[in-house]
């Protein structure tokens, strides 16, 4: 139980370092909470129109639910605890005490989270979430919709209820972070992936 705890508090804490804000600010880049949808995430730090800020962003993110899922298994946390673990690490990443609790809309760190919890379910998700960028070039329909797909597919993979549930938790909460985008994907307002800075 104390090594829950401190694997509890330790996700959380890797989970509130905002990489988007990071590395605009290293790349002395505008604060994305400051322009077009105001999401410190990778998509909104790519209307800069910086690529590697954006990646490493996106990488930084992902690796924050990834890390945590490992710390908590080096600490030899039953294996049923870690789809948590990679929840409050998600957690820490959309309510961050580091941004006084405005963070992003998850969608990296869910994506590492995922990967480092069941990879094929990880690479399946990732698949969904690429299959519609090149279909549609919109990054929150991507998102939608593969947020939609992980627990059906943790379901169709017969995975463990204690990653089926975690995981439905996640999507959800990364739905909840979408209803602006699903407003302005419905109202034709939403900007596509690589278009530069624009109000939203
Ligand atoms: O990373 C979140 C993405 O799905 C949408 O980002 O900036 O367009 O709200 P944004």
């Amino acid at each position: 139980p104390t090594h829950l705890i401190s694997a509890a508090v330790v996700a959380y804490l890797i989970g509130c370092i905002p990489f988007a804000v990071v590395v605009s600010r290293v790349f002395g880049l505008a604060d994305p909470r400051s322009f077009g949808s105001g999401n410190p995430g990778a998509t909104n730090v790519l209307r800069t129109g910086n690529k590697l800020a954006a990646l490493l962003t996106l990488f930084g993110d992902a690796a924050k639910g990834a890390v945590a899922i490992g710390i908590a298994a080096a600490m030899g946390l039953n294996a049923d605890l870690l789809g948590w673990i990679g929840l409050i690490a998600f957690l820490g990443h959309v309510f961050p005490v580091t941004l006084g609790f405005k963070g992003g809309k998850g969608v990296s760190t869910s994506a590492g989270v995922l990967l480092a919890l069941h990879w094929p379910l990880g690479l399946a998700t990732l698949g969904t979430w690429l299959f519609m960028a090149f279909s549609f070039r919109y990054s929150s329909l991507s998102a939608i919709t593969a947020a939609l797909m992980a627990p059906v597919l943790a379901v169709l993979m017969g995975l463990p209820t204690p990653v089926i549930v975690p995981v439905s938790l996640m999507a959800a909460i990364l739905l909840i972070k979408h209803a602006g985008n699903l407003r302005r994907l419905l109202a034709g307002h939403e900007t596509k992936i690589g278009s530069k800075k624009k109000a939203a």
